[in-house]
């Protein structure tokens, strides 16, 4: 079957009272208009139209590289006049399916329905809404076939009474489409082009309409306002919270954690409260994620334990490491096994070998760090003298005192011991001792300054 996808995306999005154009706002963190491209692509090789007008070169930038083409419809004159933008571009004997860019979470499998329904005519996409307000209605006749959509504005009582009401997905023939577009009216209670009026048009020729009714509505939910899109942020974290749940983690508290991207969890992870995964992140048997962390694009192996405040980004931790509270772990940070970042310590591209340990109030960016390394509190690799970074390189088992100062590029040998204090600018050799800082002074006798009288 060859399918040609068009979504729609050229309305304004008045009620989000938004700069941004509607369909960029993210729901799980990705915008609505790339949930939607993302699906359209899992439906095997797909040719994509997608319809913009307001906020069209902020959109045009953002999907520039995803293999879509933009057509543009100056003026909103309904969305039958929007899909007729996209005719040109239907390719011979293909399948079209329409789909909105404000309606970011339909599921492929609803789609590959109503794709195998619409192999001769028309098929749509409707849902049973307990308060069908705002929609237009489904009219079935008394074999149950779909008869027409009744837009609420045009609707009689009896007709605003019935509870199926049109997603606006749907899918058809490209040749139909072809043909009934051009011939649209815009006599109706809005003055537009209703894409909605080829249902009538269809039955008029005796070819029948299918209605595939979707078992979810969050599926075929749009977003017109932030409220709305907050239900459905909360909707989609709930099942976020739950699929994890069935998967074997621990969630204490379902209702306080965020998943904006994909986040795969092994067995027996536990998450505490008010975590925020983004991007990519996969977390290995038995992790245990304190309460307020954030962790974006990262992967932890199995035992890892993120102490509470944490935040990590970019970074691939190996097994049964420890890192916070309070830790901040930047992109291209790596731990081998059994490594420590303790409270109040940042890493930057910093390989850390395995079972050393970062304790407190560091900062190591730049830095290759060997095994069994000791770095003391306040230690300070100076990666950048103000225009270029350099490396801090560490050997296994040396033991760095509190409050050094690295200044990188810098190596201290294995088996090194560098005393507290110390500013270390030349190259320290392995199992020497470098001290530099300035020797001890006592002065006996020392009086210390007394108040002045007035
Ligand atoms: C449409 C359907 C209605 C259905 C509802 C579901 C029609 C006539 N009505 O109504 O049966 O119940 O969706 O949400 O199709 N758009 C364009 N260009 C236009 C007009 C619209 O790109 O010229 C886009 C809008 O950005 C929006 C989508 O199409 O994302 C829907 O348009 P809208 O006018 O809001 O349709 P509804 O009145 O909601
Ligand atoms: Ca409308």
């Amino acid at each position: 079957m060859t399918i040609d996808v068009v979504i729609l995306a050229a309305g304004k999005g008045t009620r989000m009272h938004s700069d941004l154009p509607k369909v960029l706002h993210p729901i799980g963190g990705i915008p609505m208009l790339e949930r939607v491209i993302d699906t359209a692509m899992l439906l095997g090789e797909v040719q994509i139209t997608v319809v913009i007008g307001h906020g069209a070169d902020l959109i045009r930038d953002r999907f520039a590289d995803r293999g879509v083409r933009f057509v543009e419809q100056e003026q909103q004159l309904g969305t039958g006049h929007a899909v007729a933008q996209a005719v040109p571009y239907f390719r011979e004997g293909a399948t079209v399916l329409v789909l909105y860019g404000d309606v970011p979470l339909v599921r492929a499998g609803s789609l590959q329905s109503l794709l195998s329904a619409a192999d001769h005519g028309p098929a749509l996409l409707s849902v049973e809404m307990a308060n069908p307000a705002g929609y237009g209605r489904i009219v079935r006749d008394n074999s149950g076939c779909v008869q027409s959509i009744v837009e609420e504005k045009d609707a009689d009582a009896d007709t605003l009474a019935i509870r199926e009401v049109n997603t606006g997905i749907l899918a058809t023939p490209g040749a139909l489409l072809a043909r009934w577009l051009p011939e649209l009216s815009c006599d109706n209670a809005q003055g537009e082009y209703y894409l909605t009026d080829i249902i009538g048009r269809s039955v008029s020729e005796g070819i029948p309409v299918t209605g595939v009714i979707a078992s979810d509505p969050l599926e075929v939910a749009g977003v017109n306002s932030r409220a709305q899109q907050a239900q459905m942020e909360r909707a989609l974290q709930h099942n976020h919270a739950t699929s994890l749940m069935n998967a074997g983690v621990t969630l204490l508290d379902p209702m306080r954690i965020d998943v904006r991207g994909s986040l795969e969890c092994d067995t027996d992870v536990s998450i505490d409260i008010n975590c925020i995964f983004e991007g990519t992140v996969s977390l290995g048997k038995g992790v245990q994620i304190g309460p307020n962390c954030l962790l974006k694009n990262c992967r932890l192996a199995d035992g890892t334990k993120v102490e509470a405040n944490s935040i990590i980004e970019g970074a691939e931790i190996g097994e049964a490491c420890t890192i916070g509270p309070f830790a901040r772990l930047r992109p291209g940070t790596e731990l081998a096994t059994g490594a420590k970042v303790g409270n109040f310590v940042e890493t930057k591209k910093a390989k850390i070998g395995e079972g050393s340990k970062v304790n407190h109030l560091s900062y190591v960016g730049d830095a290759l760090v060997g095994e069994a390394v000791n770095i003391g509190a306040g230690t300070i690799t100076c990666n950048y003298d103000g225009v270029n970074k350099s490396l801090t390189e560490i050997g296994d088992k040396a033991f760095i005192g509190s409050n050094t100062a690295l200044v990188a590029p810098v190596t201290v040998g294995a088996g090194a011991t560098v005393g507290a204090g110390s500013t270390i600018t030349q190259a320290v050799g392995s199992k020497e001792l470098a001290v530099a800082r300035s020797k001890q002074r006592n002065i006996t006798g020392w009086q210390r300054p007394s108040k002045k009288a007035k």
